[in-house]
């Protein structure tokens, strides 16, 4: 059973849904929790939570696609708490928009929130967290279409975006194994969730507006009432358990299995393609 007592989490994304459930989640181990959110007031909110429950928190408003911000974040994270042993990357925005509509202002916020998020604060905790020795680990929260596209709900943006921080985050993982690092790293991959994320455009900087194309919240498959939506309560629980078992993937929908396998099977057929076609 790891030891988290006194350990610090740093949650990205902290003042809502998921972020918000792994901040109590990690209180509720004794951890000290520093947040960080565009939304200031609603990590606030979730800290002061906290600390009225007798845990220790703190709150800063961060964008985490501004580079410097997420620096700055660290160095204010170290200043309070010390060096970081569970960084989250939770932070994301949804965009809706079929692929062929869609605009670059659309690419630049999904791209600079759901990936340099992560990659942001990769680069600012990461030195520290290997400098201190300490064990530790790094959650890089996906999606389920960041294993597999699904086809209603023009999530091909956002698809995007969590394909490559599942890349991002396999590569990271070895290469902090080859360098013998004694932190791990996981993607989260969930399905629906009760949360937030349909109103994902109350973030959106005002200069990186788009028009009024968007599909309706109704059409969005993580606002929908889909079967098998899990609270965050549940989906923080899983997270923190896959951490404890140093799991690639965390995964938290198992309904979800077919879907993946279907893309695997695909695939490998592809390889028994080239098989064929091979020359000698
Ligand atoms: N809800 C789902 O169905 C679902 C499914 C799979 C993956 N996810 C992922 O879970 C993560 C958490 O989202 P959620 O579902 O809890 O949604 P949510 O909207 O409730 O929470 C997202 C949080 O990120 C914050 N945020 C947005 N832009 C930011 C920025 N630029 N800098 C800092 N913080 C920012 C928001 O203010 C909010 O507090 C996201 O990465 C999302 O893509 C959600």
């Amino acid at each position: 059973m790891r030891e988290w007592k006194q350990q610090v989490a740093v949650i990205t994304g902290g003042g809502s849904g998921i972020g918000e459930a792994l901040a109590h989640a990690c209180a509720d181990r004794g951890m000290r929790v520093a947040l960080a959110d565009v939304e200031s007031e609603a990590a606030h909110r979730v800290a002061e939570a906290i600390r009225s429950r007798g845990g220790e928190a703190l709150a800063w408003a961060v964008d985490v696609g501004n580079r410097e911000a997420v620096t700055d974040f660290a160095a204010g994270v170290r200043e309070s708490f010390g060096a970081c042993h569970l960084l989250c990357n939770n932070a994301g925005v949804l965009v809706t928009r079929p692929l062929l509509e869609i605009e670059a202002k659309d690419w630049e916020w999904c791209l600079s929130v759901n990936l340099w998020g992560a990659i942001h604060s990769v680069s600012a905790f990461v030195p520290g967290m290997l400098e201190s020795g300490a064990p530790g680990h790094v959650v890089n929260t996906a999606s389920i279409v960041g294993l597999v596209p699904i086809a209603q709900g023009n999530l091909g943006a956002y698809t995007t975006t969590k394909f490559a921080l599942v890349g991002f985050s396999e590569s990271l993982r070895a290469e902090l194994q080859a360098l013998g690092a004694p932190i791990g790293v996981s993607v989260v991959c969930p399905g629906a969730v009760t949360t937030r994320i349909a109103e994902s455009e109350r973030n959106r900087p005002s200069q990186l507006k788009t028009g009024p194309a968007q599909v309706p919240p109704e059409a969005d498959p993580h606002a929908s009432p889909t079967p098998g939506k899990q609270s965050s309560e549940a989906v923080a629980a899983a997270i923190l358990a896959g951490v404890e078992n140093d799991e690639t993937w965390i995964l938290t929908h198992p309904e979800m299995k077919p879907l993946v396998a279907g893309r695997a099977t695909a695939l490998l057929e592809a390889f028994d393609r080239a098989a064929l076609r091979r020359p000698d």
